[in-house]
C-alpha cells in the first residue's frame, strides 16, 4: 500500500487499520444498508448524516440564482440552510395548519409547475410537527412532477411511524428519492451516517460530488456493529418503548393546566402548544431539562418540541412540568387574592 502517502504504522496500539484511508462507500456497510432499506446497492448513497445528502442534492441540482427548492414549512431547517448556501431560490408552500399540518399537494404541484423548482422536500413524519404526510398525496406530487422536479421524502423518523417506507414506491418513479438516517431509531447520531435512496444515475452523479473518503472508519465500524442482525429484536423493542412513552407523555400532558394543544405524532417527539411557551422552556432549563422552542416558526408560536426520552427522563419532565404549573400559577393567584 504505497499509493496514498499514508503512514505504515497504526496510530496507537489497537488502532490497526486507522492509518489507511477508508473506502469511499464501504462495501460491507452499503450491502447491509441496501438490505435493510430494500434497495439495490447502486440505488444507495451513504453520507455524513442525511444532512450531507440534502446538501449534495441542492448543490447537484440547483443552479445559484436560477433554480428553486420547494419546502413546506414549518419543517426541518436544513432544506432552507442548504438552499441558501447554494444561492438557490426557496419556494414555500406551508403545511395546512387547519388540517393537522397536512401537505398541500395541489398547491405544491401548481407552484412547482409554474416556477423553476428542481427539488421538492417532503418531511414525513414531519419535524417539528410530527405527522406522516398522506401517501397518496406524496405519490401524486411525484407523478405530476415526473419530468420536472425531484421529490425527496425525508424519512428520518419513519421507524417510529411504523408505516411502509417510500423506498417501496421507487420502482418506476425515477424522480422519487428517500432520505434515511441512523441518527434516530438506530441510536447513532454521533457516527453521522445517513442515506439517500433513489434512481441509479442520480446516486452515481451525487457520489461524484462527495468529498474524497467521506465516511470515517470509526463511524463505519460503529454502524456495522449497530446493524448486526442480532440487535434487530432489541431495537424493535426500543422503538416500541419509545412509542409507548410518547403516548404516555401525550396522555399526561393533555390534562396539564399550561398546555393548550398537543398534535398527534408519528415520530419520537411531541409538538405542544402552551399558554406561554418561552416561560415553560425557561423554567424547564432552570431545572436542567432542555427542550426545543419552536416559537420562531410562523404558526408555532408558544410551541415546544419535546423529545421522548427514557421512562425516567420522561417522568422527570412530567414532575418538572407539575412543579412549573404550580410556580407559574402562584403569582396570578397571589395577585387575585390581593
Ligand atoms: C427530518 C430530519 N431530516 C434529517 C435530519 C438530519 O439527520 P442526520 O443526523 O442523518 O444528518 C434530521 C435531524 O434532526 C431531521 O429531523
Amino acid at each position: 500500500m504505497l499509493n496514498a502517502n499514508e503512514s505504515p504504522w497504526a496510530p496507537y496500539p489497537g488502532g490497526e487499520g486507522l492509518n489507511r484511508y477508508p473506502q469511499p462507500q464501504p462495501a460491507a456497510l452499503t450491502q447491509r444498508l441496501a438490505q435493510i432499506y430494500a434497495v439495490d446497492e447502486e440505488q444507495l448513497l451513504v453520507g455524513r448524516g442525511s444532512d450531507e445528502a440534502i446538501d449534495l442534492l441542492v448543490r447537484g441540482f440547483c443552479r445559484a440564482e436560477r433554480d428553486a427548492v420547494l419546502i413546506s414549512p414549518p419543517t426541518f431547517g436544513m432544506y432552507r440552510v442548504s438552499a441558501q448556501l447554494q444561492g438557490a431560490r426557496l419556494i414555500e408552500v406551508p403545511l395546512r395548519s387547519d388540517q393537522d399540518y397536512a401537505i398541500d399537494a395541489d398547491e405544491i404541484i401548481s407552484r412547482a409547475q409554474a416556477e423553476p423548482v428542481k427539488l421538492v422536500f417532503v418531511c414525513s413524519p414531519n419535524n417539528p410537527t410530527g405527522q406522516l404526510a398522506d401517501r397518496a398525496d406524496v405519490l401524486r406530487i411525484a407523478d405530476a412532477l415526473r419530468d420536472r422536479a425531484l421529490v425527496v421524502v425525508d424519512e428520518a423518523y419513519v421507524e417510529y411511524a411504523q408505516s411502509a417506507s417510500y423506498s417501496e414506491a421507487l420502482a418506476g418513479r425515477d424522480n422519487l428519492l428517500v432520505l434515511r438516517t441512523l441518527s434516530k431509531a438506530y441510536g447513532l447520531a454521533a457516527a453521522r451516517i445517513g442515506c439517500l435512496l433513489g434512481e441509479r444515475s442520480i446516486i452515481t452523479f451525487l457520489r461524484g460530488l462527495m468529498a474524497p473518503y467521506p465516511l470515517p472508519q470509526p463511524s463505519v465500524s460503529a454502524a456495522l456493529q449497530a446493524l448486526d442482525p442480532a440487535l434487530d429484536a432489541p431495537r424493535a423493542a426500543q422503538i416500541a418503548a419509545t412509542i409507548e412513552q410518547r403516548e404516555r407523555l401525550r396522555t399526561a400532558l393533555q390534562s396539564h393546566p399550561l398546555v393548550q394543544r398537543i398534535w398527534p405524532s408519528d415520530a419520537n417527539f411531541l409538538c405542544v402548544r402552551w399558554r406561554d411557551g418561552a416561560a415553560v422552556a425557561r423554567a424547564l432549563a432552570d431545572r436542567g431539562i432542555i427542550v426545543r422552542d419552536l416559537s420562531r416558526y410562523p404558526g408555532l408560536e408558544n410551541c415546544l418540541r419535546l423529545s421522548t426520552g427514557s421512562s425516567e427522563e420522561n417522568q422527570a419532565l412530567l414532575d418538572a412540568l407539575t412543579a412549573i404549573a404550580s410556580a407559574l400559577a402562584a403569582p396570578v393567584a397571589a395577585e387575585y387574592h390581593a
